[in-house]
């Protein structure tokens, strides 16, 4: 008896991969083929719409990821354009799963005209590693190049806590939102092992990593979550960049130790206190 599958371009999974990347570009965050996103999958769900017992192909990491073997992961193509993703899933998105060697991916759906998962996939699969450490629900690793994050990254001290001071006191969302703060790179070359192993770092202590000069990394459960950390960061970015060169009437550490009180979060230690 021939097993029913489901279409898998009707999957919820590569339906929010769609929404992701088509809101990222409209938002102007992500140029060409700036940006990637990985989203770590249930097996349960993907063998719903796929055998997988069926490698398409193999791909080399160039790196070794012994904790996500097994693991299934739809993860944008390199070199594809996110205004593209929605109408033309197969092309622009792959569904990879990391071999028993634990540094080979098989393909198991997408990349149809030979292509591969980003460049930046060690930053993505060293910072799911660290995030499923910290948080076995973590799913999702977001990379973006929103304008005034980049700006405002690129006129400040780079110093996490008060770059993360700068924007809790920016909006009162801020603090609710990112209680846990921003980390910082410096400029580095991207689509390296060592951006993913410096990434994955700040990942054990924050879920948003600014790449100086570059962009952003938000990690989350779920889509939403993890757009909503980015796109805070974002809009306070933005509303930091309009007021500078201004004097701001910013909101006191008084206010930011009510929110956080009144919000039930607790706010990175050392900014506050
Ligand atoms: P990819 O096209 O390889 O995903 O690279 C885009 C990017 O943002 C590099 O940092
Ligand atoms: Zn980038």
């Amino acid at each position: 008896m021939k097993l029913f599958r489901k279409n898998i371009l009707f999957a919820p999974f590569v339906e929010e991969m769609c929404e992701a990347t088509a809101n990222m570009y409209r938002l102007g965050w992500d140029e060409r083929n700036g940006g990637n996103i990985s989203y770590l999958l249930d097996e349960k769900e993907v063998a719903e719409y796929l055998d997988l017992t069926k490698v398409i192909r193999t791909i080399p990491t160039g790196f070794e990821a012994k904790a996500l073997i097994g693991k299934i992961f739809i993860v944008t193509g390199t070199g594809k354009y996110f205004k593209n993703v929605e109408f033309d899933p197969e092309n622009n998105l792959g569904i990879v799963r990391i071999a028993e060697d634990g540094t080979t991916a098989e393909l198991l759906w997408g990349y149809a005209d030979g292509g591969k998962f980003t460049s930046e996939f060690p930053a993505h699969m060293m910072s799911h590693m660290a995030r499923l450490e910290k948080d076995p629900a973590h799913r999702i690793v977001m990379h973006s190049h929103p304008t005034y994050t980049i700006a405002m990254n690129a006129v400040c001290p780079r110093d996490e806590k008060d770059f993360t001071h700068k924007l809790w006191q920016s909006n009162t969302e801020a603090i609710v939102v990112f209680p846990d703060g921003v980390g910082i790179l410096p400029a580095m070359v991207c689509g390296t092992n060592e951006i993913g192993q410096a990434t994955a770092e700040k990942m054990k202590d924050f879920r948003l990593v600014v790449w100086s000069n570059h962009g952003i990394y938000g990690t989350g459960r779920d889509m939403d979550e993890t757009f909503g950390l980015i796109e805070t960061v974002e809009k306070t970015a933005e509303i930091y960049m309009l007021t500078l060169g201004h004097e701001p009437n910013v909101i006191p550490d008084d206010i930011l130790k009510a929110l956080a009180k009144r919000f039930d979060v607790k706010p990175l230690a050392g900014i506050l206190d």
